[in-house]
């Protein structure tokens, strides 16, 4: 098959959620309807039996959530599906950021009975931010939930991206019986869920003026529903490919993926409206996805994946030509030629070695300690780096050191490596020695991954004390003079720290402590992330 038709049936995102809204349940459904497995339920009896179907490290096992990211491929209606799957325990992590940093395209998935929630919020910031194409799933239509056009208005209201809702429920809330498809002009009526949502589930289609539509869901939701597209066609939007392409307008499901109801519309469609794989921007302008010449970048770094392995991997997204085994590319950061062996791919717990792959493909590198996050790999031939990753404003601080003082060198190469992975962020505090650490992370569940690893990896136990700050600020004069805790006024309203590169940065407890500081240091300049160099 040609470079462009490899690439033009790839189809790479990530779902967003917040906790409980459905994430794992329409995975699976897209497994079920893929193919790839043959009953749903296999998935989540195994996440009850503490085992999801991305549960790669012990911890994940011992919490019985998914900590982090998977990535799951396989095929469907002709389609090469590579889903990457983004932590939806609120204590998630940097990691969950940058997978969508590695996606062309996101599905968002509310609840319908709780709207837009916190981590949602979270999720979708980013892509925003990177304007990839979101869908919106809106879940959990089998019960009781608030009134559809409320839903919309919230993503509007919340979210700030308008709706274009591509079917519409039919019936009353709890009881819907099917669903008015909009783009096609179709009345989808389903049949009774008799499986449990193991099994497909069967549809009826009608035309909208089929005398049979009000016979099977009776006059009054008739015209409630006559009543509600009216609204959508005279107050909604209009649908458009080009917003949607730019990440400006959502096209909205309405269904429920534990009864199937709208799942199979809702893929198809998503399948043919989401993008193929994008280019990408470039030290040597964009690179276009059909580019002959190999590139890739790593958007994930993964220790002891697999204790019986105890490797590491690096995860790395193709963006432009042929991975094959065993090519030698070039590493930018280290600028030297590297051979690509072992490369893995992933259904659930299962590895494959792959032969070769395309743009939009994950693949799992073995990697010897030598790359890092956002490394760009090309091909000899065509040397170039991609646009560096975004980093995201940690939360959550704690003083990390080893109880043991005899273990110091084991502590700092474990930080280190842990730093490399960007599990964490490292500080040191301005005075307070070499023993200890302050360590940033964007939700508290990395300190206790953390705890975890040092101690399993790196066989140290650590002292850790969490710190009452929750914003941090990286900090600089506009005339350049240095900023130190004591040209800094009030630097003691919070703890000043270096970051890695020894630049000022500043903990506080609140955005209130950040004003006063504004206010009282005319000249300061501050960023919730590190500033671009010059
Ligand atoms: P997550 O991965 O986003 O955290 O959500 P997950 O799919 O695990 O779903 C969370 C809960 O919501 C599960 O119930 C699941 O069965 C239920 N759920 C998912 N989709 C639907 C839907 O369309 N309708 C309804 N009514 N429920 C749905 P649970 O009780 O936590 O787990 P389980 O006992 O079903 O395994």
């Amino acid at each position: 098959m040609a470079l462009i038709d490899e690439i033009n049936k790839r189809r790479t995102f990530a779902i967003i959620s917040h906790p409980d809204a459905g994430k794992t349940t329409l995975t699976e459904k897209l497994l079920l309807y893929g193919g790839a497995i043959h009953l749903a339920g296999s998935i989540k009896s195994r996440k009850t039996q503490r085992h999801a179907v991305s549960d790669w490290m012990e911890i994940e096992k011992q919490r019985g959530i998914s900590v982090t990211s998977s990535v799951l491929q396989f095929d469907y209606a002709g389609c090469r599906i590579n889903i990457l799957d983004t932590p939806g325990h609120q204590d998630f992590s940097e990691d969950t950021y940058r997978t969508l940093m590695a996606v062309d395209s996101a599905v968002m998935i509310l609840d319908a009975a709780k709207g837009v929630e916190a981590q949602t919020k979270k999720l979708f910031k980013v892509c925003r931010e990177r304007r990839i194409p979101i869908f919106t799933f809106i879940n959990k239509l089998d019960r009781y939930g608030k009134i559809p056009l409320d839903l919309l208005d919230e993503i509007e209201k919340i979210l700030g991206i308008p709706t274009y809702p591509m079917n519409f429920p039919i019936g009353i809330d709890g009881k819907y019986l099917g669903v008015f498809d909009r783009q096609k002009n179709i009345v989808e009526l389903f049949a009774e869920d008799t499986s449990h949502g193991q099994r497909e589930r069967a549809s009826e289609i009608f035309s909208p003026d089929d005398k049979e539509v009000i016979k099977r869901i009776g006059q009054e939701n008739f015209d409630a529903l006559q009543e509600d597209l009216m609204l959508l066609d005279e107050a909604g939007e209009t649908f458009d490919k080009n917003k949607i392409d730019a990440g400006e307008l959502t096209p909205t499901f309405f269904g429920s993926a534990m009864t199937n109801f709208g799942v199979q519309n809702f893929l198809e469609e998503y399948l043919r409206l989401a993008p193929p794989p994008a280019p990408r921007l470039s030290s040597d302008g964009i690179i276009e996805p059909e580019d002959e010449k190999f590139s890739a970048f790593v958007f994930k770094i993964q220790a002891n994946m697999n204790p019986a392995h105890r490797d590491r991997l690096a995860f790395i997204r193709i963006c432009s030509g042929k991975f094959e085994r065993n090519m030698t590319v070039w590493h930018a950061p280290t600028d030297k030629l590297i051979k690509l062996a072992q490369p893995q791919q992933f259904l659930a717990q299962d590895r494959q070695i792959i032969d070769e792959a395309f743009p939009g493909d994950i693949v799992g590198l073995f990697d010897p300690g030598i790359f890092g996050i956002g490394d760009t790999l090309t091909d000899a031939a065509h040397k170039f780096k991609f646009e560096d990753f975004p980093t995201f404003p940690p939360e959550k601080f704690a003083r990390v050191q080893a109880r043991d003082t005899m273990k110091r060198k084991q502590f700092a190469k474990g930080i280190d490596q842990l730093t490399q992975e960007g599990a964490i962020q490292l500080f040191n505090q301005v005075g307070a020695g070499t023993e200890s650490y302050v360590v940033g992370t964007v939700g508290t569940l990395q300190f206790e991954v953390l705890q975890y690893r040092l101690k399993s990896e790196y066989g140290v136990d650590i002292l850790m004390t969490m710190l009452p700050f929750e914003v941090a600020r990286w900090l600089k004069f506009s005339d350049d003079s240095k900023v130190t805790p004591t040209s800094l006024r009030g630097a003691d309203r919070g703890m000043f720290v270096l970051d890695r590169a020894e630049n000022p940065v500043l903990l506080v407890e609140n955005e209130w402590a950040l004003g006063w500081i504004s206010d009282n240091n005319p000249k300061l300049e501050m960023s919730a992330t590190p500033f671009a160099k010059d």
